[in-house]
């Protein structure tokens, strides 16, 4: 090929980086991800390999500490172990989620300060906007933040906070001036370690059970003045401007689930005999197999498309389609992953549908990314949105 013209694919490094987790996460994670469900438990030997090589935050930027991944890297990484392990996948992804508010309005101080810790896999990040009475409708929520002095001081509940309890630092949206709508909302860096804070009991869900899912209860929590992100009341804009960069993420997790399904369909179908021949060698499996890997290929393209659009909007390039193809990204990924896994344990007849086997996990773990981030309703909303505005 001239090395003139553009390529719209991963560079030969990411390639490489590729095939360097695909291998991690085979030997190190996939073997614990069953265990992992089964006992819905926090897959800490996926934590300790990531951390190992480095490959549990990598977007945080060089200048604080990280491995400074593009946009699509971060995207590889986190598709390469959902394949293995949904669960463990939230880990480089929950960081990014968490720590994006910061690089995108965070002065430097806080990216000092927050940003190299998790680098070093010192410390997690979780995200926190949702709350009982306000997922879809974020900005109905109604944790309040008071300044009193040098201090805010929080109180609410935020729910459904994945990894609650194991990171030390939560973004958390507040509402600091009740009459200004959406513009009376700000963003805060809050600790573990904060007096006041604790955690509802684990969730107990359907999917991804590794990951846990808890509320984070603020009470009275007194926080110094300098730990509020960007500028007073900009909170719920910075909280939407990063979720165009993580629904990217929630993109690539559902690639990976459905690639792990369609890896191991492929594999069983050969081996399984029925009629005195390979199931592989019907034509109605392999109709099925094509339409899996054909819909899961366009996914895939239209998510590396939004993340090399997300990394120029992080160098400050205007990409005016930056929310529509984050949106339809995360949108059409999930619901590939669904159908994919869904088909998966279908090619595994009654066998797919026992635990003895992967798919079913899979096809429950698909399940979240049509939910979180936004439900699909909501990216239909916000693609509309684009469009007619
Ligand atoms: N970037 C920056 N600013 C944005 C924006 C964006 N993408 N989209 C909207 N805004 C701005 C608007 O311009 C507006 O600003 P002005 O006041 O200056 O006009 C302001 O934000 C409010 O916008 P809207 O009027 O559009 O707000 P809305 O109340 O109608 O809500 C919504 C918009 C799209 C429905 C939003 O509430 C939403 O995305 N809801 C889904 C919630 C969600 O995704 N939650 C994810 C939780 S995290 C999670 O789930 C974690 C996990 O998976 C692991
Ligand atoms: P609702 O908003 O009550 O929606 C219920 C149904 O109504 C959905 O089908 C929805 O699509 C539909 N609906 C609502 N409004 C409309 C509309 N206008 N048009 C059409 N349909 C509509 N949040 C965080 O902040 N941080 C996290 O780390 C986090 N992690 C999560 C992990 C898990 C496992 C789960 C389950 C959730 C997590 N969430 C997190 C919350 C998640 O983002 C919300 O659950 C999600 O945004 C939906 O909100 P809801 O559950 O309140 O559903």
């Amino acid at each position: 090929m001239s090395p003139d013209f553009p390529t719209y694919a991963p560079s030969e490094e990411q390639e490489l980086l590729r095939r360097t987790v695909r291998e991690l996460a085979d030997a190190k994670i996939a073997p614990h991800a069953a265990e992992v469900d089964e006992d819905s438990r926090f897959p800490q030997e996926a934590l300790d390999a990531l951390v190992q090589n480095e490959l549990h935050a990598v977007h945080v930027p060089e200048a604080y500490g990280g491995a400074g991944a593009d946009a699509l890297a971060t995207v590889i990484v986190i598709e390469e172990v959902a394949r293995a392990c949904a669960s463990s996948s939230l880990i480089p992804a929950v960081n990014k989620l968490g720590t994006v508010p910061i690089l995108l309005s965070g002065s430097e101080e806080l990216k000092k300060k927050y940003l190299n810790p998790v680098a070093k896999g010192e410390a997690m990040f979780s995200y926190a906007l949702s709350e009982a009475e306000a997922g879809s409708d974020a900005a109905g929520m109604k944790t309040r933040a008071v300044r009193d002095g040098d201090h805010w001081v929080l109180n609410g509940a935020k729910m459904w906070i994945t990894n609650a309890g194991v990171s030390d630092y939560y973004t958390v949206m507040a509402v600091t001036d009740p009459a200004a709508g959406t513009r009376g909302i700000s963003a805060f860096v809050v600790e573990k370690s904060d007096e006041g804070v604790s955690f509802g009991p684990k969730e107990k869900k359907l999917g991804i059970k590794g990951s846990p899912t808890r509320q984070v209860i603020l009470e009275n929590v007194r926080i110094p003045a300098d730990r509020i992100i960007g500028a007073e009341g900009t909170g719920f804009k910075t909280a939407l401007a990063t979720l165009d960069h993580t629904r990217i993420t929630i993109a690539a997790q559902a690639l990976g689930i459905a690639q792990g399904a369609l890896d191991y369909a492929v594999g069983y179908v050969k081996e399984r005999k029925q009629f005195g021949k390979a199931i592989a060698d019907f034509q109605g499996v392999q109709f099925m197999l094509a339409d899996m890997a054909m819909r899961l290929e366009g996914a895939r393209q239209l998510t590396y498309h939004a993340a090399i659009k997300s990394e120029r909007a992080m160098h400050g390039d205007k990409v005016p389609d930056l929310t529509f193809v984050s949106s339809a990204c995360k949108c059409l990924a999930s619901d590939v992953a669904m159908d994919v896994t869904t088909d998966a344990v279908q090619l595994l007849g009654g066998y797919g549908y026992t635990r003895e086997f992967p798919v079913e996990r899979m096809m429950r773990d698909a399940k979240i990314t049509q939910i979180y981030e936004g439900t699909n309703q909501i990216q239909r909303m916000v693609m509309a949105r684009q469009l007619l505005k």
